[in-house]
Parts: C-alpha cells; sequence; structure tokens
C-alpha cells in the first residue's frame, strides 16, 4: 500500500500542498507551526474521515475558507485509486475514482494507517480515555467494519444520556436499555478480539524492546461484572445512573490494563518504560495488520524523535529499516539530523504551509 501522491487545499495551514512521497521514507522537517503535522492529520484524515487531533471538522478547515479539500493517489496490488475528501463546516465527502464512494466503509478501507505522536505516551501513563481511544482505532483499523456498531453504540448512548439528564420516565430507559446493550456487548466484543489477537505480537515486542528484561501484559478491564448481562446490570446501575445523569457502566468506562512484570504500568513503570511500553503497542499494532492483511500500513510519526529517548529511537528506526517493516513512512521533525534511519529516505521541507525544497 503506498501513496503516490498528496495534494491538500486549504486544511489547516496547508492553502495548496502538493507532495509526491518515497516508496519508504519521507521526512518532513520545518520549523514549529509550519504545517509538518497538518500534512500528516491530512493523511490520517484520509485514512479515517477524522481528525486525531481536532473534533470539529470545522477546525481542518484553513481560517476563512468554506472547505478543505485532500486528495491522494494510492497503490495497492497494482491497482491505482484515486481518493478525494472534503469538508465542510458539516459535511464530508468522499470519492473514489472521481465517483462519489458507495459507503463509508468502502471509503476507508483504501488507506490504512498507524499514527505514533507524543501524546501516545498518555496510552500508558494517563486515564482510561487515552487507552480507549487507543484500542478504539487499533480495532478499527483491524476490522474497518466494526465501525458501524461504534456508531450504534454511540448514538444509543447519548440517546440514552438525553433521557436520564431530562428524567424520562422508566418505560422509556427500558426501551433503550434494549437498545444499548446489545451495542455495547458489541464493541465491548471487538475490543476482546482484537486485544486477544494482539497479545502474543505485544509480548514479544515488549521482550525485543527491552532486550528480554520485562514482560507486559494487556487485560481488558470491564466497567460490568464478569457473568453479568449488561441489561440486567443497567437496570440495577439505574438509580445511581439516574442520580449522577449519564450512564455509569459501558465500554465507554471501560479500561485496558497495562502490566509490565505484574504491576500496572499506570502506577509503577518509570518514564523509559512507559515510552516502551508504547514502542511496544505500536509496533506490536503494526505487526498484527501485517499478519492480518499481507502487506504494512503506513506509518505516520510525529516528531517522535523528540519524545522517545536515543535508545528507544534508535530501537524504532531499526525496526522501520530493518527487513521486518517494507511499508511506507512519513516523519516529521524540526531537524533532520534527529532521524537516524538506517536507510535512504527523501527530506522534505516544510514552510508556511508549503513544500519549499
Ligand atoms: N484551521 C486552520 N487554519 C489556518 N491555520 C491553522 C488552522 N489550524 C491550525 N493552523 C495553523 O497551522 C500551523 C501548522 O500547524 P502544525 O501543527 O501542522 O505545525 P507543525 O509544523 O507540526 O509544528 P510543531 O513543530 O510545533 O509541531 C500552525 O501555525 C497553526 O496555528
Ligand atoms: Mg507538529
Amino acid at each position: 500500500m503506498l501513496l503516490e501522491r498528496l495534494v491538500a487545499h486549504d486544511f489547516r495551514n496547508l492553502r495548496h500542498l502538493e507532495l509526491t512521497p518515497a516508496a519508504r521514507f519521507t521526512v518532513l522537517e520545518g520549523d514549529n507551526g509550519q504545517g509538518k503535522t497538518a500534512i500528516l492529520e491530512a493523511i490520517y484524515v484520509m485514512a479515517c474521515l477524522k481528525s486525531f487531533r481536532a473534533h470539529r471538522t470545522a477546525d481542518l478547515v484553513r481560517h476563512g475558507e468554506a472547505d478543505a479539500r485532500i486528495h491522494g493517489l494510492i497503490v495497492h496490488d497494482g491497482v491505482h485509486r484515486s481518493l478525494d475528501v472534503e469538508l465542510g463546516a458539516r459535511r464530508r465527502r468522499v470519492s473514489l475514482d472521481g465517483k462519489a464512494a458507495r459507503s463509508l466503509t468502502e471509503a476507508l478501507g483504501q488507506l490504512t494507517v498507524v499514527l505514533f505522536a507524543p501524546e501516545d505516551l498518555a496510552i500508558t501513563k494517563g486515564g482510561p480515555a487515552h487507552r480507549r481511544t487507543f484500542l478504539d482505532r487499533a480495532v478499527f483499523n483491524r476490522f474497518p467494519s466494526s465501525l458501524d456498531d461504534m456508531k450504534r453504540f454511540e448514538i444509543a448512548l447519548k440517546q440514552r444520556n438525553a433521557l436520564l439528564r431530562d428524567g424520562g420516565p422508566d418505560r422509556l430507559l427500558d426501551a433503550f436499555d434494549e437498545q444499548l446493550a446489545p451495542a455495547a456487548t458489541r464493541v465491548v466484543g471487538w475490543r476482546t478480539r482484537y486485544l486477544s489477537d494482539l497479545k502474543p505480537f505485544f509480548e514479544s515486542a515488549i521482550s525485543e524492546v527491552t532486550r528480554g528484561s520485562h514482560h507486559a501484559e494487556l487485560r481488558y478491564e470491564g466497567s460490568t461484572p464478569a457473568g453479568e448481562d449488561l441489561i440486567d446490570w443497567l437496570r440495577r446501575r439505574r438509580v445511581d445512573d439516574r442520580r449522577r445523569s449519564t450512564t455509569t457502566t459501558g465500554p465507554h468506562v471501560d479500561d485496558i490494563g497495562v502490566f509490565i512484570d505484574g504491576h500496572l504500568a499506570r502506577v509503577v513503570a518509570s518514564q523509559g518504560q512507559h515510552r516502551a511500553l508504547v514502542l511496544a503497542l505500536k509496533i506490536a499494532e503494526i505487526r498484527l495488520l501485517q499478519d492480518a492483511f499481507g502487506y504494512s500500513p503506513l506509518l505516520l510519526l510525529d516528531d517522535v524523535s523528540s519524545e522517545l529517548d536515543a535508545s528507544r529511537n534508535a530501537e524504532l528506526m531499526r525496526y522501520l529499516g530493518g527487513p521486518a517493516f517494507d511499508g511506507q513512512v512519513f516523519l516529521t521533525t524540526t531537524d533532520r539530523r534527529h532521524v537516524l534511519i538506517d536507510a535512504p529516505f527523501s527530506c522534505l521541507t516544510i514552510r508556511a504551509g508549503e513544500v519549499v525544497a
């Protein structure tokens, strides 16, 4: 899978950007605030139809403009496809080879990307929301068809919470619970399936990254007690839910326990161990995709060399430049001398949203 060309119009500060990436490594170098992350974000939006750092589509459109447009040429298994995404204040439009995509899933299947950004250290260090976001993105990458279940769950949850806020009657809540429970169970099903697939990849990655000195484990920590049917549990939580005007159990409050040598990483891990854990998670995520799809995903590395210490950085670069990874990689940096890939790379200088060299 290869992104052969990227064109962005009025996306963030990219007024008109055109670039032809290398088949393997493209380094985007530039001072702060020039548009390096915006370029990764444009690629990410083509793959996921949403951003990793904005909640509102409107934030992605260049200030003062009505629409942003992103165009990509993708080659996969010898087949060329063009993908166009148009973003307005409230809408997204996707075309494949010039024709409106028949479904979101069709459009979403065209590009698989894995992002690694400094914020990812929060996966093991931060609150549960970071782990849920990581997991849901990874699940979506591996199983794009899970998106329908995720959406159904989000809608059902929103409706139930609105009813709780309005103090709606029990009989209506019963009906809402019946919508919510199966959707929630499917979401948990996707997540636990993914985690069990990830397990061997993660365990071997952590062992490699720490040269065998640590063992780590991931465990899904559901908010519904084991063996309890979610619908019964929702009913039992109802008094509490009414008091708090929100649904207090379900996938939206579940967590993943990340353990290092048997202890909860969030509590015991050192800074270096957090970096090792997150790096191992990302490597595991990539390997799982390679194993499942038979090809490497595109990798977007946002300024990671500044976040990883020298030895983890070297570890990552060795892995990416080595025989086990043959995918396309985009890296941002303020200084190309920080990029220590042991392979040829193309370096583009980004200034004020344009490729200047
Ligand atoms: N909707 C928008 N319209 C216009 N400019 C925007 C918009 N959103 C963000 N910007 C600006 O785009 C610029 C590029 O941001 P970006 O995050 O891509 O920079 P960067 O090169 O990654 O910088 P850093 O090295 O600090 O991470 C910033 O100056 C930001 O203020
Ligand atoms: Mg940036």
